[in-house]
């Protein structure tokens, strides 16, 4: 990256769909993986609600707390990255009314530091991320794939399948698709998707669309930083690539660590005072 690279805003983003340059995201949780990821080039740095169950150990995203995504916006942002820093807003945090929701998306911005927030849903949130943007902060919707609403979905599943035990499930997502532009998205997150509706939603919506399991018809791709990188060992889906496979680095130094010590090499002269 050079040092003249300028800051990633919301329009930069509407631009790089305008002359058709795709639009690069991954999740970050903290400040080492802020800068390192920003130091690459990254557009879009997303404190997404994985943090619960990639950093936390827990099944689902439902219980990462108000006050957990604040902290670690805050350990993200303190990096100052070029990357647009997108806040997840977390669940029941925004679902249950107008007033709330402002106040909880303004304390990812006041307190976290972030430049826009995420929350799930379509037509059933339109009114509320409406009135977050009314507010000038600047919301990504989600759709598709919502993990938020894995109980309703019945598990981690591809949403608007034809061949799909729900009728009406395609006609249904172009509406969701709809309804957060109309409610002024500048972006939205298709997650879990076919490839062929992604790519009808992704010409049919003037905001850049940005797939994670929506193949590569998308206007930007997100994926989770531990799933790329290889630092889970939780169910990965089809659509998770792994780009290494930093477990394996780790166990490899720390055992060695461990035997250096048990056996005396470490520490050695050079890590000592005299
Ligand atoms: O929380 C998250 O990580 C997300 C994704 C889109 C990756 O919402």
């Amino acid at each position: 990256m050079t040092a003249a690279a300028a800051k990633i805003t919301v329009p930069e983003l509407q631009r790089l769909k305008t002359v058709g340059q795709k639009i690069t995201a991954l999740t970050a949780y903290d400040y080492p993986f802020a800068r390192i990821l920003d130091g690459c080039g990254i557009d879009v740095l997303l404190v997404g609600d994985s943090v619960s169950t990639v950093v936390q150990g827990v099944d689902t995203t439902i219980p990462v707390t108000m006050d957990e995504m604040v902290y670690h916006c805050k350990l993200v942002t303190r990096a100052r990255p070029r990357a647009l820093v997108v806040g997840d807003l977390p669940f029941l945090s925004y679902q249950a009314g107008v007033c709330a929701a402002i106040a909880n998306a303004g304390r990812l911005l006041k307190d976290g530091g972030v430049e826009a927030v995420k929350l799930e849903g379509g037509v059933n949130i339109a009114r509320v991320m409406k009135a977050i943007v009314n507010v000038d902060i600047p919301v990504m919707a989600h759709i598709g794939l919502t993990p938020q609403s894995v109980h309703r979905m019945g598990g981690f599943k591809v949403q608007g399948k034809k061949s799909g035990r729900q009728p009406g499930a395609r006609e249904r997502l172009i509406e969701d698709a709809q309804a957060v532009a109309d409610a002024g998205a500048f972006a939205v997150v298709l997650e879990g998707v076919p490839m062929d509706l992604a790519h009808e939603i992704t010409e049919m919506l003037p905001i850049p669309t940005i797939g994670i399991g929506a193949g590569p018809y998308c206007d930007g791709q997100i994926l989770v930083i531990h799933d790329i990188l290889g630092l889970t060992d939780r169910f990965a889906p089809k659509f998770v690539k792994r780009y290494a496979d930093l477990q394996g680095v780790i166990s490899q130094a720390v055992t060695t660590y461990i035997s250096e010590v048990r056996g005396g090499a470490f520490p050695a002269d050079a890590q000592s005072f005299h």
